[in-house]
């Protein structure tokens, strides 16, 4: 069993799903209204679990009932809270996500997550120096990513950097990070002026640019290649990247090939679409397997 450390957001996600997204100025009438655990953190370490493997969660709530019940639906994944605290004061991290026309839009109003600063990572070291593979997102502030990639430099630890929502990287954070994962619109955002064959390129075996329906696409070092994703008739995309970004880190640290990995984490993800919810159709390892044979 491989050990994962996830150092980022969890969140409670407020979605509403409509017939139709609203302009601005706008209102239209909706059809429902759930509140169900998100944050790409928490997603992400959730998903690893699922996947099979021991999974710490590094991150912060907020001391509201939001924070109790995202801290109690972690432990009931067997993800590790040991370093998920609740911060006084504070509310915990939202995403008020809107689906229509079978897609989502999401704003994150990041909360407690904030607190999930370099000092307060420094305390969850023990669990960071034990890990096969450390997961980030940007969900937290800008500094602990960059810090987060130093430590892992430093400590010869791969870091698997999903760099959404996007915002600009530094030169040295993209050189620390071993494998980065944006989709087109973050890749857009970190490799100005590249196109994405020339970034491809100048990154081999560590840029992974997913294309949701398509598949995920990287360089090999020879050629490009993609690797497609399975065809399947969504319910809620929410929450397939984290399952993507899961599985590729659990296969990863499980000494698979990237190819191999690449198509765990591709089919781990088509399956995360079929129910309602981030967490909700997250495969458990079994599934994942079945599905592939
Ligand atoms: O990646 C999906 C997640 O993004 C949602 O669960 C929501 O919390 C947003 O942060």
């Amino acid at each position: 069993m491989s050990n994962i450390c996830v150092i980022g957001s969890s969140s409670m996600d407020l979605v509403v799903t409509s017939q139709k997204r609203p302009k601005a100025g706008e209102t239209v009438l909706g059809d429902s209204f759930k509140t169900v655990p998100g944050g790409k953190g928490a997603n992400q370490a959730v998903a690893a679990a699922r996947l099979g493997a021991e999974v710490h969660m590094i991150g912060c709530v907020g001391d509201d009932h939001y924070g109790k019940a995202i801290l109690a639906n972690l432990k009931a994944n067997d993800v590790l809270t040991d370093y998920v605290e609740p911060v006084t004061d504070t509310e915990s991290g939202t995403a008020h996500i809107v689906l229509a026309d079978g897609d989502n839009s999401i704003i994150v109003v990041k909360g407690a997550n904030d607190h999930v600063t370099p000092e307060y990572v420094e305390r969850a070291l023990p669990a960071i120096e034990r890990a096969d593979i450390v997961m980030i997102q940007q969900e937290i502030p800008e500094d602990t990513v960059d810090y987060v990639s130093r430590l892992c430099k430093t400590l010869g630890t791969p870091l698997l950097l999903n760099p959404a929502p996007a915002r600009p990287l530094s030169k040295a954070t993209i050189e620390n990070a071993a494998y980065i994962t944006p989709n087109e619109h973050e890749a857009s955002v970190l490799f100005q002026g590249l196109s994405r064959e020339e970034a491809l390129q100048r990154f081999p075996e560590k840029l992974f640019i997913t294309e949701g329906k398509n598949g995920v696409r990287f360089h090999n070092g020879t050629e490009e290649r993609l690797i497609p994703s399975f065809p399947v008739k969504a319910v809620d995309t929410t929450g397939a990247g984290d399952t993507f970004n899961a599985g590729l880190a659990v296969a990863l640290s499980e000494g698979g090939d990237i190819e191999s990995a690449l198509r765990f984490a591709n089919r781990a993800a088509s399956l995360s679409v079929l129910k309602f919810g981030a967490q909700g159709g997250m495969p458990k390892r079994a599934e994942v397997e079945r599905a592939l044979s």
